[in-house]
């Protein structure tokens, strides 16, 4: 695991995307494995100037997000969809077809979770994964548990997730308590991972993440068993490494 700490917020979405970008001029076609949040908006406004100054082109770009509430609607403002839309799809010279979020109002769960690890295989494998990391140490919607889920699955959200993310919605119980997401085992499988984090509040969470043992009570610390995975970090969330 590499770990890079960056002066601020918006180096670590400049070091992050640099890594995206290279990875895009590299490989046209390469598939990308996306994350929402707040961390990552730094990033993708990165991406969508290199891409209108002509440096990257998405034309021939697919992704894959990492998970999706279920309930909402892609029109719905919290929605994972819409989030995807309006900082980055709708900013750059993809190709919607190839974008693929999984689907917050599907009727069939197992169908859906199965087809879009089908999807993902025909695509030939997520060759690049960003994550950003939860306060409790999920990545994607993998929360604390006793073992790790390993494929695109149907998930009860923790307390302290609806908590966090209730920041975005108007109160708590407007956030969903269920989400779809790619499995510990689907992003494992990528052949690069990035993590971003910023801020003190996850100072803590990243250095269980990176120090800790590994255990599906801190879902993150499966990464120090990926050969290639790189953490970038502002010096706030660094402060306990
Ligand atoms: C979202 C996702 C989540 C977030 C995490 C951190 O697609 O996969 O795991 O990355 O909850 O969120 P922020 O960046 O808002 O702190």
């Amino acid at each position: 695991m590499d770990v890079i700490i960056a002066d601020d917020y918006a180096c670590m979405s400049r070091t992050a995307a640099d890594i995206f970008a290279a990875h895009i001029a590299d490989k046209p076609t390469c598939v990308l494995g996306l994350a929402t949040g707040s961390t990552p908006v730094g990033l993708y406004g990165e991406l969508v100037c290199d891409c209108s100054e002509g440096k990257i082109s998405f034309k021939n770009v697919s992704t894959f997000n990492l998970d999706e509430y279920r309930g909402l609607s892609p029109s719905h403002e919290q929605s994972y969809r819409y989030f995807m839309q309006k900082n980055l799809f709708d900013l750059v010279d993809i190709d919607p077809a190839n974008t693929h979020v999984p689907d917050g109002l599907c009727t069939d769960a197992q169908a859906a979770c199965n087809n879009y690890e089908k999807l993902i295989a025909q695509a030939g494998g997520i060759d690049i994964q960003l994550l950003g990391l939860g306060n409790n140490g999920h990545i994607g919607f993998n929360e604390p548990a006793d073992s790790f889920e390993k494929h695109t699955h149907r998930v009860q959200l923790t307390d302290s997730t609806i908590q966090a993310n209730s920041r975005l919605f108007r109160s708590a119980d407007e956030v969903p308590r269920e989400a779809f997401t790619m499995g510990v085992g689907t992003i494992m499988s990528a052949r690069k991972i990035v993590l971003v984090a910023n801020g003190e509040g996850k100072a803590d969470i990243v250095a269980r993440t990176i120090l800790g043992p590994v255990t599906p009570q801190t879902p993150a610390s499966i990464l120090q068993f990926h050969p290639n995975t790189t953490v970038i970090l502002d010096k706030e969330a660094a402060a306990k490494l």
